[in-house]
């Protein structure tokens, strides 16, 4: 990352920085984007790692620590060594489907939507992640290398979520759990109750609640691709002995 990157003002130094870093390490740390991400829970996950992780969003962080409130696009060219995101899928997932018959600005909103995940997806980083539900990414842009399940990594919920990856490899499961289910009789149908009692609101809050990333999910990741990051990024032996 440049040493010119816009700092924010709310900006704070994350007391959990060299946590867990490997005592052989020398040079940088890895520098890690989470975009995307106002409640800091995979930025906190990496920096427990020991990486030097930003989360990015449009809003303000939901706990101290080092967050740009920025448009991410605006930060993509900047030295990231691996960038972990999560765009917004209001207009990409399958449920959103039904509402584009006829709809020329709905259209719209989801050609803007599909360009900024490409945007992503394309930035010149190394090692990449991004995370949607089940949408139109597999089929505008490409199939998602693995789908999770928040029921994978401890959480009893069920959400289908596809990972798009670049350089990193499959997120292996940490703690398969039963998922939860309410069903509806009237509707004939069962769902996962974190969308059952959100499912009649768009309100902003409860979108922004609903995409929260899961702390099993930030766990998994952090603790299997920071390692590689390590290894890959910084020199885990002297200058001098590299070969
Ligand atoms: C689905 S939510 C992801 C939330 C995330 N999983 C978390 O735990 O904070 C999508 C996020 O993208 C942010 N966002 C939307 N457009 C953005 C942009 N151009 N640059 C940075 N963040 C953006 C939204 O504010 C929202 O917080």
């Amino acid at each position: 990352m440049k040493s010119d990157t816009k700092i924010q003002p709310n900006q704070t130094e994350n007391q959990n920085d060299n946590f867990c870093r490997p005592d052989a390490v020398v040079g940088p740390l890895p520098k890690v984007l989470i975009a995307c991400e106002y409640s800091a829970t995979v930025r906190e996950a990496f920096a427990a790692a020991g990486c030097d992780a930003w989360s990015c969003d449009i809003l303000p962080s939901k706990i101290p620590g080092k967050h740009l409130q920025c448009d991410v696009r605006d930060i993509l060219y900047d030295g990231w060594d691996a960038m972990i995101a999560f765009p917004p899928c209001t207009f990409i997932t399958v449920t959103a489907n039904r509402s584009f018959v006829n709809n020329p600005e709905r259209w719209e909103q989801r050609l803007e939507a599909m360009k900024f995940v490409y945007d992503l997806l394309n930035a010149p980083i190394e090692f990449i992640a991004l995370e949607n539900p089940v949408g139109a990414i597999s089929t505008w842009i490409r199939q998602p290398d693995q789908y999770i399940q928040p029921f994978f990594f401890g959480h009893p919920v069920s959400k289908k979520t596809g990972l798009w990856l670049k350089g990193l490899p499959l997120l292996k499961p940490t703690k398969i759990v039963e998922p939860e289910w309410i069903t509806d009789k009237t509707a004939g149908k069962r769902y996962s109750p974190i969308h059952y009692k959100t499912s009649s609101t768009n309100r902003p809050e409860v979108a922004l609640l609903r995409g929260k990333t899961f702390e099993g999910v930030a766990a998994a990741m952090a603790g299997q691709w920071a390692p590689l990051l390590f290894l890959n990024v910084v020199s885990p032996t002297p200058p001098a002995l590299h070969r």
